[in-house]
């Protein structure tokens, strides 16, 4: 009993002196940087289109919810539906188009949050197996 006691307080010790920021350090690293433009209004990703999605999309509601959400160009189309039929979304008309290709491009479930930009100018180099 005294045993498995003292055990257990080795344990508790052992955990305790674990260098566990170290460790959350190493996690955050190994994260790749955000390196997506955005837009300083609306916090919406940088692309040819944001234009048409400010103008359609950011008059009643926060951009928040665009940016929390992640839906397929199908999805997208339907919360369209959805707000034309119950909240006075108008017709987007020519606008839906762009629109939509903005949304699958930076917002399906596919396109990566943290996406960093290609890296250019690689040299690659042969190793020397001796
Ligand atoms: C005419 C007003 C209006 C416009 C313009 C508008 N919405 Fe909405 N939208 C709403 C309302 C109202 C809600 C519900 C808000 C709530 O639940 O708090 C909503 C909710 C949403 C949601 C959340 C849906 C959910 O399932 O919770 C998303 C995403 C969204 N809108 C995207 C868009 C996009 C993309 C556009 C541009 C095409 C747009 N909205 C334009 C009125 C609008």
């Amino acid at each position: 009993m005294k045993i498995l006691l003292i055990a257990l307080l080795g344990l508790g010790i052992i955990s305790q002196t674990l260098p566990e920021t170290s460790l959350t350090n190493a996690n955050v690293a190994a994260m790749p940087a955000d390196t997506t433009k955005k837009d300083p209004e609306t916090g919406l990703i940088v692309d040819e289109n944001l234009y048409m999605v400010k103008a359609q999309c950011t008059n009643c509601h926060s951009t928040k919810l665009i940016i929390a959400n992640r839906f397929t160009r199908d999805g997208w189309k339907q919360k369209i539906r959805w707000m034309q039929a119950n909240h006075n979304l108008w017709e987007l008309g020519d606008a839906e188009k762009p629109v939509l290709d903005y949304l699958e491009k930076n917002y399906s479930p596919t396109a990566s949050v943290a996406r960093r930009a290609p890296l250019k100018d690689i040299k690659w180099y042969k190793l020397d197996q001796n």
